[in-house]
């Protein structure tokens, strides 16, 4: 068995960071979300792994290299523009071969890996495999409609009326069948080839397609707020431990990570919260759920619920709060009057100040 990652797109509701950056690799609780699909696939047994990449391609090889870091053989596999989930299966006809594959989208987040998706899809006799979880909002996701044995009827996207409060998943298990499904369907309203509508062709030409309930929980981490709840979620669940320098005017409490090289002094650190390697943390306050990027400076600042990436500086700040910040930024006071915000910031960011 396959692997398949997609990690091209677009990736506009991260803007701007994905300007610059693959979404894929922006980090939850310091490792780039990408770490943790690869990862997932590693230990279902999976090691031949092809990664579609897009305009962000370079970064994405930078990050994952051949593979072998994580114990897999990686083939990058080039799509030319986002033209659909299902037109990445089309391109990676020659990777895939004949073998059956599991189809993983690297903005996915999902806790409890895939080895049990993987593992039944093993056992049964199924064309298709869909990955599905409840959800209290159905409308806003793919939704699909199950059979009495788990089978799937129906899928729909976005569906005004749900049949069911069962959404799909970003991980997906296919025989080779698909490949004759993706060269069956057209574009779709907004110019992609979907593959719901691959699936749907599955299920209306009489394959077997069938679903998987998600054990644990899952994240599809396109904008602001997943990212900073899968990074919550990561963050309450990490061993606490300090590599790095605490200095005794400091007081750190509750689930902290302090990473090798990485100094407190003079502050307050609240966990759960992760201080990354050579980041320097002093006269300042880092509330819950805050994940602080290598070599990040954080001075007389007060940061909560926030993940910062590396190289950031964080300066006379106070309190910064529910934030995403880039790598290389630089967030500071600005000092003498008249009392002015100063502000350089790239295309498509979002800046909430106090009136
Ligand atoms: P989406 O989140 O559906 O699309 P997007 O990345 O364009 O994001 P946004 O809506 O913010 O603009 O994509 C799911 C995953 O699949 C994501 O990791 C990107 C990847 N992808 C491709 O690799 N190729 C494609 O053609 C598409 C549509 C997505």
């Amino acid at each position: 068995m396959k692997a398949l990652v997609l990690a091209g797109g677009k990736g506009t509701r991260l803007r701007p960071l994905t300007h610059t950056s693959a979404k894929q690799l922006v980090p939850v609780a310091n490792k780039p979300v990408l770490y943790y699909g690869l990862e997932a696939i590693r230990n279902a047994g999976i090691t031949q792994v092809g990664i579609i990449i897009g305009s962000t391609g370079r970064e994405v090889r930078d990050a994952v290299g051949d593979g072998s870091a994580f114990g897999l053989d990686v083939t990058y596999i080039q799509q030319e523009a986002p033209l659909g989930l299902a037109h990445c299966v089309l391109i990676a006809r020659e990777f895939l071969a004949d073998e059956p594959f599991v189809m993983y989208l690297g903005d996915n987040f999902l806790v409890g890996g895939i080895t049990d998706l993987v593992d039944a899809f093993r056992e049964g006799d199924y064309d298709a495999q869909i990955l599905v979880t409840k959800v209290t909002e159905p409308q806003f996701y793919g939704v699909a409609e199950l059979g009495p044995g788990g089978e799937i009827l129906a899928l729909a996207e976005k569906p005004d009326d749900p049949r069911s409060d069962l959404a799909i998943v970003g991980v997906y298990t296919f025989s080779p069948r698909i490949h004759e499904a993706v060269r069956a369907i057209s574009p779709s309203a907004r110019g992609e080839l979907e593959i719901t509508d691959a699936i749907t062709w599955l299920v209306d030409n009489g394959f077997r397609v069938h679903s998987h309930l998600v054990s644990g929980y899952w994240k599809d981490t396109g904008r602001l707020q997943d990212m900073l709840e899968c990074n919550r979620i990561v963050l309450e669940a990490i061993d606490p431990r300090t590599h790095g320098t605490v200095d005794e005017l400091s007081d750190v409490t509750g689930r902290v990570v302090i990473e090798a090289g990485a100094s407190v002094r003079n502050s307050v650190i609240r966990g759960p919260a992760l201080i990354g390697a050579h980041a320097r943390i002093s006269g300042s306050y880092v509330g819950p759920y805050t994940s602080i990027g290598n070599s990040c400076v954080v001075e007389d600042a007060e940061v909560e619920y926030a993940i910062v990436l590396q190289d950031s500086t964080i300066r006379g700040v106070s309190r910064l709060t529910y934030s995403l910040i880039g790598r290389n930024v630089e967030v500071t006071r600005s000092e003498g009057v008249p009392n002015t915000l100063q502000l350089m910031v790239g295309d498509h960011s979002r800046v909430q100040v106090r009136a």
